[in-house]
């Protein structure tokens, strides 16, 4: 039986579209599941989507929808964006199918048997976007207001009742498995701030939550939902049949994942936690963590709450998926973080790709046609220059399997760069044009070896241009990559012997007329789902009137339900009438008295034969309730807010 590949991306958040971060850490996991595919080897590429947890309920009534209605709305446009960028996964994994929820209760379930959860009351802060619990030790600086390790944003304080997993009880093991397993997490220099977060000294972690209710109900007790990251780190398990007694057989085959993509905010859930849970439950440990660095726009990480991400479908439609995969793989490093522009991207897709492999092919291809030489037969009798070129194409596909053991896939990759600017180096050298005029044996060799090297590219590079590289293939007349066939064994012993029957297409990799530096921002721009898109000028902001006013009358309004009729001491503007369909989360007297904020230069307009000289504000909690807009201290009725 073939050896089997397991790759997992991290599951996203969703409260908004993917963007050019998600795509990267799913590029990433198929690259990794392709190369394994190139040793024949089946593989299993997982992915899904995280949609439990405060984060995305607050999300879902932002936009006054149920949770359910809001993250299957989602759905297809992840799906579609893997299908443009051919990401080959086998199952896509969502938190809310049935089949997961019974599996983080069977793991708790596990868990309680074994007298690791215990009940107790959690106090201390949660940073809500990152949905953690933020730790004493966390804090560089006890500052009056926390904020959160991770995006440094203000974290808030919880008081509830909550079950906790004995987290504390697996410090040393934690500990043992590090120092026992070096190599678990790639690049190996993350493991040191992993083992001295662990050393530092691990609390029992809070697993439940009583204050929100979209999640999984918690075994045995209703009243609390099961924390978002214990529900989460299980789709790796529940997506493979963890918990159903039908598909062990499945389960126990795939298990343990063989490769775990994420990126580096997300390590301490994956390196520490992760393998907690999975000792708790006796499975042995995931055997490798890849963590990448972020993509960056300009000096920040790209993120849907900086406003500043990259839409992948607009990628897609101004340059295809292969290129775009191509510059993810080799011109990231995924030991840094990196900056992304359209700039550097065309010029890499020029450079790399058009001009030295694109172009190779084309001026193969037009000189072989020219000269009808397009069926070439194996059984060539190479000379010293083409020895040179087969010896190196062994060293190099010897330094790509050692820098994939690791996954560093930029490193990997480059060294293919070195044998295809040998190759061009060879054909330019040789001069075929000039030489086919004196000895066409000679010519036909240059040809044949050229496209022995192009055919060697072709299955080396597959693993990240799948579509690009089996046109490639289908160019120079030989069969596509197979899965389930060993194709590596083939490259590393390789004969120098095929037969080609070329074919002229149009160009592989046609050049980017690249943009002068102004006109490359625009581009930027239009491939930006930006906040820019959205900001107004200050001029615009201080047209609408702002102003806080006291309200000292609520009516109710005859044959309606919905709305008050408040009379508001706006100051120096004046009482006004407003009406506010607010009747169902206030009565009279909460409102009565008090301060609120008004736009005040709104056209006035009828509501149920009332004039409504102005609008309120209010706010929406996450159980959809509504909450006064207000001012923290009292000021004179008819302050303008600025
Ligand atoms: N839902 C959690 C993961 C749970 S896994 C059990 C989550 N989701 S996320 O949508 O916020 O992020 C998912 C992945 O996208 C992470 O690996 C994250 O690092 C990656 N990226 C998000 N923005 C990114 C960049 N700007 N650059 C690179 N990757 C980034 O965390």
């Amino acid at each position: 039986m073939s050896k089997k590949f397991y790759v997992t991306t991290p599951i996203y958040y969703v409260n908004a579209q993917p963007h050019l971060g998600s795509l990267y850490s799913t590029v990433l996991a198929d690259v990794a599941a392709r190369w394994h595919a190139l040793h024949g080897e089946k593989t299993f590429l997982l992915t899904g989507t995280d949609e439990h947890g405060q984060k995305i309920a607050q999300a879902a009534a932002a936009v006054q929808q149920a949770p359910k209605d809001f993250v299957d709305s989602f759905i297809a446009s992840f799906k579609r964006v893997w299908d443009l960028y051919e990401i080959n996964y086998q199952y896509f994994v969502r938190t809310t199918d049935q089949a997961h929820v019974n599996a983080v209760q069977a793991w708790i379930i596990a868990l309680q048997k074994k007298g690791d959860i215990y009940k107790s009351k959690y106090q201390g802060y949660y940073c809500t976007p990152c949905e953690t619990f933020v730790t004493e030790k966390d804090f560089q600086e006890l500052s009056s207001i926390p904020t959160c390790p991770t995006c440094g944003r203000i974290t808030h304080y919880l008081e509830e009742e909550s079950y906790f997993f004995k987290l504390s009880a697996y410090q040393e093991k934690l500990l043992d498995f590090y120092k026992n397993n070096p190599d678990f997490i790639t690049p190996t220099e993350r493991i040191h701030e992993v083992i001295s977060f662990v050393k530092s000294g691990l609390k029992d972690l809070s697993i439940s939550r009583t204050t929100i209710s979209w999640g999984i109900p918690f075994p045995g007790d209703d009243r609390h939902v099961c924390y978002v990251w214990a529900d989460a780190l299980n789709n790796y398990l529940s997506a493979i049949g963890y918990g159903n007694p039908e598909r062990k057989k499945e389960f126990d085959f795939w298990w343990p994942a063989d490769l775990q993509v994420l990126g580096k905010d997300i390590v301490r859930f994956h390196a520490v936690y992760w393998p907690a849970f999975l000792m708790a439950v006796d499975l042995p440990m995931p055997k490798k963590l890849l963590v990448h660095g972020w993509i960056k726009i300009g000096e920040q990480k790209m993120s849907k709450s900086l406003g500043n991400v990259v839409d992948p479908i607009k990628l897609y439609d101004t340059y295809g998926a292969d290129v775009i995969r191509y510059y993810l793989v080799r011109h990231l490093a995924i030991t840094q973080d990196a900056p992304f522009t359209i700039e550097d991207l065309e010029h890499r897709i020029n450079a790399d790709l058009a001009d030295d492999l694109g172009n190779l092919l084309n001026r193969m291809m037009v000189l072989a046609h020219a000269q009808q030489c397009t069926t070439i037969s194996s059984g060539q009798v190479w000379l010293s220059d083409e020895i040179e070129l087969q010896k190196l194409f062994e060293d190099i596909v010897r330094d790509v399997q050692a820098d994939m053991k690791n996954y560093f896939f930029h490193r990997a990759y480059a060294h293919v760069w070195k044998f295809i600017k040998a190759v061009n180096g060879y054909f330019h050298g040789q001069e075929p044009w000039k030489v086919v005029k004196s000895d066409r044996a000679a010519f036909e060799r240059i040809i044949a070896a050229t496209a022995q090297s192009l055919y060697l590219i072709s299955r080396i590079l597959w693993p990240v241009m799948p579509k690009k590289m089996n046109d490639l293939s289908s160019a120079l007349g030989v069969e596509q990559v197979v899965l389930g066939q060993d194709h590596l064994s083939e490259l590393c012993s390789y004969k120098w012997d095929r037969t080609f029957i070329l074919q002229q297409r149009t160009p592989l990799f046609p050049k980017i007329v690249p943009a002068t530096t102004d006109a490359s921002s625009v581009k930027q721009e239009k491939v930006m789902n930006n906040i820019q898109a959205h900001v107004i000028t200050i001029d615009e902001f201080t047209k609408i009137e702002l102003l806080v006013g006291t309200i000292t009358h609520v009516a109710l309004v005859p044959k309606s339900d919905k709305l008050y009729a408040l009379t508001v001491d706006l100051g120096v503007h004046g009482i006004r009438q407003v009406c506010s369909g607010v009747r169902q989360h206030f009565a009279p007297e909460d409102l009565l008295h008090k301060q609120g904020v008004f736009v005040a230069n709104l056209q006035p307009r009828t509501m149920m034969g009332l004039t409504s000289q102005g609008m309120m504000l209010f706010a929406e909690n996450p159980q959809g309730k509504l909450e006064m807009v207000t001012v923290a201290g009292a000021v004179a009725p008819g302050t303008r807010l600025r």
